[in-house]
């Protein structure tokens, strides 16, 4: 592994902070006794909870508002402190709710380790309910503190969950699943997290490999030579400037029994991305550029959730890493790469080197026959200033696949929003000397960058997010912690479960 002295990276450095945390937290449905906080759910409507002996108009007149989101701690002198939790209208209460409601109680608790949470409500779905809490509660109190000297806040331990007139096995069933997609999403914040010294494409394959055999799935990694064997010519040279060598990490994962389908999931990997000759100017956005291998965070996170969520399908990943840097070695302005299968793409600007880099996976999926791709990417500033920070650019060729990516968008509660594949467009990627070009025009960045991946999709039926706008979050902001957000982890995950032929 090559790692500059200079930062002194010591050997125990925790590569998954956010997984060490999330192992240390238990989910119970019988109190215990141990709780330092007792939230009490407050619904607009009906009775207030008899344990806050408090009346409507005593919470009101402290100011309490019992939408979701919303929070009131009342200390005591003995006793776990009390918390009125706002639940919303009781009718409106769905699982993004819930999430939500969860994440607000726990960052109101956020100095406990043992907090429990009574919901008086007669759910529908009380598994799915305790799942959405239990990702909620969980999310909320990530925080990623390994470069930090001292943390103020304490980890979560315990979470107790009293859901009146709801079976324990359910409640356990929920907690069980909900703790496995909060897993995607702890170790895909815990990779964009990390400094970009910290976590080069060698490391992130070699993380990659230690969680293989742990989650059950089947990890192969492809150094420079075999990248070369393989003719990928886009990842090889977004590499080309860098002191650092590139990797491809292909996942595979296999289901008990026969599988219903395969899926294919690409992620892009840019450890860092100053641009290369291309260099981007030194605007705070740069600081985020760390974090340009989301996509790849997403897939692997996603991936070590697939045997726990017992997902019926074949799933192939490919994450595409390297980092993309200026040098007397680098890829140029003017140079003709070609693609893994042969295809050749004039460079008119080496920061559109996402696409470069996906391309060589998008073939490989092809040759591997899988039944559809999504990938997932931190592709465009256009997606950013298109649809802001909360919500993904979706595009596709297939009306099912991408039924399927927005299914799971709404039960993760992670954004997206679709965009026309505009045909028109095309012309744009026209090159001169080569078969296609790697530059759009001044306009619909998003969209040219997504009708570059479509050439070598073909007709295979696939999806694009483009995650550049929810990559991560200035603040925090529900149960996503300021930071990284994995955006993409828990839907990937969503969408496997959900994917048939
Ligand atoms: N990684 C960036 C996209 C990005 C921008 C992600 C802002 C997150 C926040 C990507 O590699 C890039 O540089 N894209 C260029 C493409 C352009 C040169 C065609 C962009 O969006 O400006
Ligand atoms: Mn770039
Ligand atoms: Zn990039």
């Amino acid at each position: 592994m090559t790692r500059n002295p200079a930062k002194l990276i010591p050997a125990d450095f925790p590569a998954l902070p956010g997984l060490d945390f999330l192992e240390g937290v238990r989910v119970i449905s019988t109190p215990d006794g141990g709780a330092e906080a007792l939230g009490l759910a407050v619904f607009e409507d009906g009775d207030v909870p008899g344990q806050l002996e408090l009346s409507r108009e005593a919470l009101t007149r402290a100011g309490f508002d019992p939408k979701v989101g919303k929070t009131l701690v009342v200390p005591r002198p003995s006793g776990p402190d009390l918390v009125a939790v706002g639940a919303g209208k009781r009718a409106d209460l769905d699982a993004t709710g819930l999430r939500d409601l969860a994440a607000s109680f726990s960052r109101a608790t956020s100095r406990r380790e043992h907090v429990e949470l009574v919901i008086d409500h007669e759910f529908a779905d009380p598994a799915g309910a305790s799942q959405a809490l239990t990702e909620g509660a969980v999310l909320a109190r990530y925080r990623y503190t390994p470069l930090k000297s001292e943390r103020k806040d304490v980890p979560l331990r315990t979470l107790s969950l009293g859901l009146t007139r709801a079976l324990d096995a359910h409640i356990a069933k929920g907690a069980a699943a909900g703790l496995v997609s909060a897993r995607a999403a702890v170790i895909a914040r815990d990779l964009a997290n990390t400094p970009p010294g910290h976590l080069t494409a060698t490391d992130i394959a070699n993380i990659a490999d230690r969680l293989g055999p742990r989650f059950g799935f089947d990890v192969e990694v492809f150094d420079r030579k075999a990248l070369i064997e393989l003719g990928c010519g886009g990842l090889l040279g977004v590499n080309q400037g860098s002191a650092e060598e590139p990797r491809m990490v292909k996942l595979t994962y296999q289901p008990q029994g026969a599988p219903s389908a395969h899926l294919g999931l690409i992620g892009k990997g840019i450890m860092y991305d100053s641009g290369g000759i291309s260099l981007k100017p030194s605007d705070p956005m740069h600081l985020l550029m760390k974090m340009d291998m989301g996509g790849a965070a997403a897939v692997l996170g996603a991936f070590t959730a697939l045997r726990d969520a017992e997902v019926t399908a074949n799933v192939t990943g490919w994450l595409m890493c390297t980092d993309n840097m200026p040098s007397g070695t680098s890829y140029k302005l003017g140079d003709v790469l070609v693609a893994r299968g042969g295809t050749t793409v004039e460079v008119k600007n080496t920061d559109a080197e996402g696409r470069l880099v996906m391309m060589d996976a998008i073939v490989l999926a092809n040759e591997e026959k899988v039944d559809a791709i999504i990938d997932i990417a931190t592709l465009t500033g256009a997606a950013l200033m298109a649809l802001g920070p909360s919500t993904a650019a979706l595009f596709g060729n297939d009306e099912t696949t991408v039924r399927l990516v927005k299914e799971a968008s709404a039960l993760t509660d992670e954004p997206v929003w679709e965009l026309p594949l505009e045909q028109k467009y095309r012309a744009q990627l026209d090159s001169a000397v080569a078969d296609i070009s790697n530059l759009g025009g001044k306009y619909a960045g998003a969209t040219t960058a997504a009708l570059f991946l479509s050439h070598f999709v073909g007709e295979t039926p696939w999806a694009h997010l483009d995650i550049a706008g929810t990559m991560q979050t200035e603040n925090d902001d529900s149960w996503r912690s300021a930071g990284a957000t994995g955006f993409g982890a828990r839907l990937l995950l969503q969408a496997a479960s959900a994917f048939r032929r």
